[in-house]
């Protein structure tokens, strides 16, 4: 397990700012299906080949000292894929878990997910409990799935809860909306990657995202490795985050 020292040993090896490393990274992994044609073969083929860059990614988050990477792995929206692709996604998920938890375990990664997990088949929901179970007292990083996931549900499922809750209107706030989202307990990501090409967000994190700066890369997710990873934290601490203040101090209201 990685300890602070080694973080920013590692960061200044790869020209990172150890003290500037996002807490949370959430991660868009699209391209599969086009990186799987692009050679001549089925969409399938494009997903398996997805998970070295998991790997990859929760390696880079270690070394540099990520403490929260989310992946999107299933949206809402990919249950109206063909099901034999479906069917493909989910078994490759209940493989993936077996085969990789002791990894994560002895690397200290925590499992977790969020979603509509009552959705997925019984094999999947089983399997995650007991990664998820198996994985929850680690604190290197927090693996978070996003899986059968989407921000409307997930803001409609938090709407339920509070109206249920009794909670009186005019006493809102957002951190009440933000105890009931299935990220409650989790920090806002402050970097969030989408390989592919796309520039759109497809309903992931609209709420958490609301302050996130984004990377957009044209490299398909199969692609994406380390060195990828690191590009965009580097385009990330080149960043000037406001947050709708005005940082330079020299701007005042005179007159
Ligand atoms: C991302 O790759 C994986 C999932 C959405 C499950 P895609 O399957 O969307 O690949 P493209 O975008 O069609 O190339
Ligand atoms: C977003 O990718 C969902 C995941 C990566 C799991 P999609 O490929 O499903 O998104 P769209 O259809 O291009 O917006
Ligand atoms: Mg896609």
């Amino acid at each position: 397990m990685s300890t602070s020292a080694e973080h920013r040993v590692f960061c200044e090896s790869i020209d990172l700012d150890s003290k500037r490393i996002p807490k949370h990274v959430a991660i868009i992994m699209d391209g599969n299906g086009r990186w799987a044609k692009e050679r001549g073969e089925e969409r399938v083929f494009g997903h398996i080949n997805g998970i070295n860059s998991v790997r990859s990614s929760v390696e880079a988050a270690l070394l540099t000292g990520v403490r929260y990477l989310t992946l999107y792995a299933f949206s809402t929206e990919n249950w109206s894929r063909p099901k034999e692709e479906v069917d493909a996604l989910m078994d490759l998920l209940v493989s993936t878990l077996i085969k990789e938890v002791e990894d994560l375990e002895s690397k200290g990664v925590r499992l977790r997910a969020i979603g509509d997990l009552t959705t997925l088949p019984k094999a999947c929901q089983d399997q995650i409990n007991k990664s998820i179970q198996s994985t929850k007292n680690l604190d290197a990083l927090d693996l978070v799935l996003a899986l059968s996931y989407s921000s409307k549900w997930e803001l409609v499922e938090a709407t339920k809860q509070l109206m249920k809750s009794g909670v009186n209107p005019d006493e809102l706030e957002a951190s009440h909306i933000e105890q009931h989202l299935a990220t409650s307990g989790i920090p806002d990501p402050e970097l969030m990657i989408r390989t592919s090409g796309e520039r759109r967000i497809s309903n992931f994190l609209l709420w958490q995202l609301a302050y996130a700066e984004f990377h957009f890369t044209s490299v398909l997710w199969p692609d994406f490795g380390q060195d990828n990873f690191y590009d965009a934290v580097r385009d990330y601490q080149k960043r000037n985050r406001r947050f709708g203040r005005l940082l330079d101090t020299t701007h005042t209201m005179s007159k």
